[in-house]
């Protein structure tokens, strides 16, 4: 069986290391992959983005199954593409994948269903977003661009004048081009905040082991926003108590609804959840497996993978029973120094045989590395490596992590000191 993984980052090596486990015994493809990859999979030098380009290798190259991972394909409609080719894929199509695609769909459909999220409005014209920010009396003020964004989209504005300029920078001067044609202007919420997958066929609902991801560049959750500089699994914030009510208040009316919508949604559903003192209520939802989320959900899984991704495909999900592990994951993301504004490449990277480590005990994820010229291991993006360990609890799990990534150098290396201190600090208080 041939199964091509689309992407190149720490997610889709994650993926294709569960699938390398497969009883189904897969021949492993990934488009583009990245170094690391290249030591699990069969690396195809295709752009994620490029759909026509993925359609035709799929189909000439006889894959049996694809696994879309990263948000621009699904939402550029790659799974329709394939289908229209014969080639079953995991992912949405393009008419589920506007949860992700549009925030002014995804806060429309919850407004409209009853799902609790932040209060807002959404705006296509400038003149009345800054007038609706004039109006504004409760500080701070969130600003999000409409479409994908790299993760970039969503402004915690301070002030009115924070405010003002955002609604100039995302609709004036089109700093997010046509994303940011419309935008979405919310209150605040506070609380601890959750990542939760879940697998969805469109009538059965898995949540996978839930996760915290840590946004910000710097310890403390100081410095910019980034992709996730690392993750812990499962989020002690996150009980079985408030499990219950999310999927009472939230998962099941979010797939019901996209039902109701004529928008059925199969494959891996993202709730990024805020825990405020009003009940879960719903930050984003993505269309995708999160990233670094995998990277600490996908060691966790018992069961097979590919069988459980076949199964969304088919609609076949409620005859599965799909495992999670009761032990604790940690990953440590190793960034290129500057990242996530200007770095450089290239800088080879010391600690790694293999593409694993020397020592048993923790995984390497690879998300940006490329083999130069002499096939030596090199850094190739922000984001270039994703430490995970595996152990019974979140300290000891934490531990290995770092102690592994003590291991591996490379110039200008940066990485967060402190992943999981404030899971740990919840584990404590319980
Ligand atoms: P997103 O790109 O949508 O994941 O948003 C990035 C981050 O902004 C989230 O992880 C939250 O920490 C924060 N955020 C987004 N919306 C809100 C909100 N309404 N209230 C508070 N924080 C928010
Ligand atoms: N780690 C957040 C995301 O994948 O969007």
């Amino acid at each position: 069986m041939k199964v091509l993984v689309v992407g190149g980052g720490g997610r889709e090596h994650a993926i294709l290391r569960k699938l390398k486990e497969s009883p189904l015994a897969p021949q492993l493809y990934a488009a583009p992959g990245n170094g690391g990859i290249s030591y699990d999979a069969q690396c195809v030098p295709i752009a994620a983005t490029d759909v026509a380009g993925i359609v035709d290798f799929a189909a000439r190259e006889g894959m049996d199954y694809v696994v879309v991972a990263p948000d621009d394909p699904l939402v550029l409609g790659m799974v329709d593409a394939l289908a229209e080719r014969g080639v079953p894929a995991f992912g949405p199509n393009k008419a589920a994948a506007i949860i992700e695609g549009s925030k002014v769909f995804s806060k429309n459909l919850m407004k409209q269903y009853g799902i609790p999220t932040a209060r807002y409005e959404t705006f296509d014209n400038a003149d009345a977003a800054a007038e609706h920010v004039r109006q504004n009396n409760a500080w701070p003020l969130v600003i999000k661009a409409d479409g994908l964004a790299l993760g970039k989209g969503v402004l915690i504005c301070e002030d009115e004048a924070a405010a003002l300029a955002a609604v100039d920078e995302i609709m004036r001067e089109g700093k997010f081009g046509a994303s940011g044609s419309r935008v979405v202007i919310e209150e605040f919420l506070t609380g601890p905040e959750v990542s939760v997958l879940c697998f969805t066929d469109g009538k059965t609902i898995v949540p996978m082991a839930s996760s915290m991801d840590h946004k910000r560049a710097l310890d403390g959750d100081k410095g910019l926003n980034t992709g996730g500089m690392g993750t812990v699994a499962p989020n002690p914030y996150y009980t079985a108590g408030i499990a219950a009510v999310c999927m009472e208040t939230i998962f099941r009316p979010t797939v019901e609804a996209m039902n109701a919508e004529g928008r059925t949604f199969k494959g891996c559903l993202y709730f990024g959840l805020m825990l405020t003192p009003d009940g879960p209520k719903v930050i984003e939802y993505n269309c995708r497996f999160g990233d670094p989320e995998t990277q600490v959900v996908l060691p966790l899984l018992e069961s097979d993978l590919l069988a459980v991704m076949q199964a969304t495909t088919n609609g076949t999900l409620g005859g599965l029973d799909v495992r999670f592990s009761e032990k604790s994951a940690a990953c440590v993301v190793l960034a290129s120094g500057g990242y996530p504004q200007y770095y450089e490449k290239g800088k080879v990277i010391e600690g790694l045989a293999e593409g694993q480590l020397p020592e048993g005990g923790a995984t390497v994820y690879h998300a940006g590395t490329a083999l130069d010229a002499d096939g030596a291991l090199v850094t190739a993006g922000g984001r270039v490596l994703g430490v995970t360990a595996v152990a019974g609890t979140l300290p000891e799990a934490l531990s290995a992590a770092y102690k592994a990534a003590d291991k591996i150098t490379f110039e200008g290396l940066h990485r967060r000191s402190d992943i999981g201190q404030r899971a740990l600090k919840a584990i404590q208080n319980v």
